[in-house]
């Protein structure tokens, strides 16, 4: 039929092939997905996983991502968010219900505990927050639904004791959601991680962090092992609308190669750092969970090794040092960039003070305050000697 040019720019004139090899998958966007015919639209199941019916509940593309995210982390199942604090919100909209009791770290990442406060005034859930390397604090009622957990936690990297955080919510019957973010999936294995087969009944990660790898995108998982948990979550994730642009997953897809190799660097990069670091007389604590002196260092000791460990690594500046020191310390670095988020190629800084942050009272931490630093992928040795000349801003090294 020959078409008119209005309707020929619509109707492509090639089908894409079958099959055809390339070195990564093909890239589907959809809102709309077209159905061969009428039977396929009743018999349609959207509940299914790997069903096509409609944009948001995902593509071959979206798909191909998943199995791959779920496979690295050691689970069965996943579930794509456009950020990680929407694949936290996901978990939270999808377990707690009013008068239910939730426990989190006192290190989880500030806007989970947000959005879990923000739940309690409005459904009278109760946000419990327990110490994470000490799971004597951990104490749940009959009305405990849900723990977070995150290895290591926002901040200031205490390592928690997941063997027995996890064994003792095991007992008490509660979901473990573990924000997998720093770990990547290639730190430890959440789905199993002890002699006795621990595991975790769902992990979270920001993919925006190492998956991601160019600090340019925004992306959340949840993975499960379990069946039921994933459905009740794809059922949430379908009736929210939650859904990712296929261009971002492709670029995340393509990244992913490279995870493993990034993540390693980065995690001797940091290890070399934390060793400088630590030399410096301006700080009075060095904050990483591959450090004998750190909390937490024991139960990192546990299930992860040295060359898996991130590129995270806070220090405490002395007391004497104001506000103002710090912030021109911040400002006189070149190769750290002042910014939230972390895992890309660029080296970041962020400062923080402490005294906000936590609910508890920590002995094992020091008063001060903490900057964070999240290593990139440039030369260890050119992000030391930026270190060392923003020190020499500092009124000690002035006076050198
Ligand atoms: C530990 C952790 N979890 C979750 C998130 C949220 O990820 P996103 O920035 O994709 O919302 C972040 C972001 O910084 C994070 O550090």
């Amino acid at each position: 039929m020959k078409k008119n040019a209005q309707t020929a720019l619509i109707h492509a004139p090639r089908k894409a092939p079958q099959y055809i090899s390339t070195v990564q998958p093909p890239l589907f966007r959809a809102s709309t997905i077209i159905f061969e015919n009428t039977d396929a639209l009743f018999n349609r199941h959207w509940t299914d996983d790997y069903d096509y019916s409609y944009g948001t509940h995902g593509t071959p593309t979206t798909f191909t991502l998943g199995d791959n995210i779920a496979q690295i982390e050691g689970g069965e199942y996943c579930l794509l968010a456009p950020s990680g604090l929407s694949a936290i919100n996901l978990v939270n909209s999808c377990f707690l219900a009013q008068g239910d009791e939730v426990w989190v770290a006192d290190n989880i990442y500030g806007p989970n505990m947000e959005h879990l406060r923000n739940l309690q005034t409005r459904y009278g859930i109760s946000v419990r927050v327990y110490n994470p390397i000490d799971a004597e604090t951990f104490q749940p009622t009959d009305r405990a639904k849900l723990i977070w957990l995150e290895a290591a936690g926002s901040v200031t990297l205490e390592f928690p004791d997941l063997i027995n955080l996890v064994k003792k919510a095991k007992a008490h019957n509660i979901l473990t959601a573990l924000d997998n973010t720093w770990g990547a999936g290639l730190a430890f294995n959440a789905f199993d991680f002890s002699d006795e087969h621990l595991a975790v009944d769902m992990t979270v990660h920001a993919l925006t962090k190492y998956p991601s790898g160019g600090g340019d995108i925004l992306m959340g998982s949840v993975v499960t092992r379990d069946q039921k948990l994933h459905h009740q979550l794809f059922r949430m994730h379908a009736i929210q609308g939650i859904s990712v642009s296929g261009d971002d997953v492709a670029q995340i897809q393509r990244s992913l190669a490279s995870m493993q190799v990034r993540y390693q660097h980065q995690s001797e990069s940091c290890l070399t750092l934390l060793h400088w670091l630590k030399q410096q007389p301006e700080f009075v604590q060095v904050l990483h969970p591959a450090d004998a002196e750190s909390a937490g260092h024991l139960h990192w000791k546990e299930i992860c090794t040295d060359a898996q460990s991130a590129g995270l690594v806070s220090v405490i500046f002395k007391p004497e040092y104001t506000l103002a020191d710090i912030r021109r310390f911040c400002d006189a670095l070149e190769l750290f960039k002042l910014g939230f988020s972390w895992g890309g190629p660029l080296s970041l800084v962020m400062l923080y003070n402490l005294k906000d942050m936590r609910v508890l009272e920590h002995t094992h931490l020091q008063q001060g305050l903490l900057v964070r630093f999240c290593i990139g992928l440039e030369h260890p040795a050119d992000l030391i000697q930026d270190i060392e000349n923003a020190l020499k801003q500092l009124p000690a090294r002035q006076h050198e």
